[in-house]
């Protein structure tokens, strides 16, 4: 069973507005993404929203007739806050459907806790969870892509969406360069980012969530970006996946003239 986290929480300061909301194709960007992810292989997803718009974004998935298979939940300050949050939301709906991949109130062989919730350990034959996280932000990714990903996090473990650097990169301080860093090894982290269930969970401990009944009281001491990142930290392997299409992040005005367009082209 695949659960997806789909973040759509942010406050959009770059671009000056709420673009999880954007239509693009007559249709808001977060609907795109999560149209997306559930072609993809995505089998139930948690939308992460900020609290304000909880009550009109059920009403939209209802609209959008996405109720059977989506769920909404409150975000929090930052991306990785939010995924937190949507994590806690997957939990309650794994133990709520009676896996054996997790249970409230301990007992069993317990691999991870995550506030109340007990993650048990990650292979059970038929019941074995993935979690996939994905930016609202990015509503071009290809179907195939999606796809790609989760086989691969299904074989490896964890799998992340991305392409490898074409620009040359170059430290800078004060204005300066201090040097051009060796191209071979960069790549652009992407999402959809999938992961084991238990493998997601330790890296969202690590971090400093889910310590108590709630995962938003995490002392986080870095900055995290990505998800990814938060398995690095505990040194579990995660593999890069090569995005065959363009799967591009909306992030500022100068994004929505290729944006709209190449919605119009694809959907419209
Ligand atoms: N996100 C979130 N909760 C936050 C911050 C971000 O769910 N507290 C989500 C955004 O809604 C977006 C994704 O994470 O889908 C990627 O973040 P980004 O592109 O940075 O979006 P914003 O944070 O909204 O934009 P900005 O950083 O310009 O404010
Ligand atoms: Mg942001």
């Amino acid at each position: 069973m695949v659960y997806g986290i789909l973040v759509a929480a942010g406050s959009g300061s770059r671009i000056g507005f709420r673009k999880q909301y954007a239509v693009l194709a007559g249709v808001e960007m977060w609907e795109r993404s999560a149209r997306a992810l559930l072609a993809g292989g995505v089998d139930r997803l948690c939308i992460v929203v900020p609290e304000a718009d909880r009550a009109e974004m059920i009403e939209k998935v209802k609209t959008a007739s996405l109720h059977h298979t989506c769920r909404v939940v409150t975000g929090g300050d930052s991306r990785i806050a939010s995924v937190a949050q949507g994590m806690e939301g997957v939990l309650a709906w794994i133990a709520a459907e009676g896996s054996a991949a997790v249970r409230v109130g301990g007992g069993g062989r317990t691999v991870v806790r995550f506030g109340d919730v007990h993650v048990q350990e990650g292979t059970f034959p038929g019941e074995a969870v993935w979690v996939a996280v994905h930016d609202a932000a990015r509503p071009f990714v290809a179907v195939a892509d999606v796809q790609a990903v989760i086989e691969v996090a299904k074989r490896d473990g964890a799998a992340v969406l991305g392409k490898p650097c074409v620009d040359t990169i170059k430290r800078v301080q004060n204005q300066k360069i201090v040097e051009t860093v060796p191209r071979e090894m960069l790549w652009n982290a992407q999402t959809p980012q999938v992961f084991r269930l238990d493998w997601l969970v330790r890296g969202l401990r690590a971090a400093g969530f889910g310590e108590a009944s709630r995962s938003d009281r995490g002392p986080v001491g870095r900055t995290f970006t990505d998800d990814a990142s938060l398995l690095e930290a505990i040194h579990l392997p995660v593999t890069m996946v090569a995005a065959t299409t363009v799967n591009l992040k909306v992030t500022t005005q100068d994004d929505l003239p290729f944006a709209t367009w190449l919605a119009e082209r694809l959907w419209g």
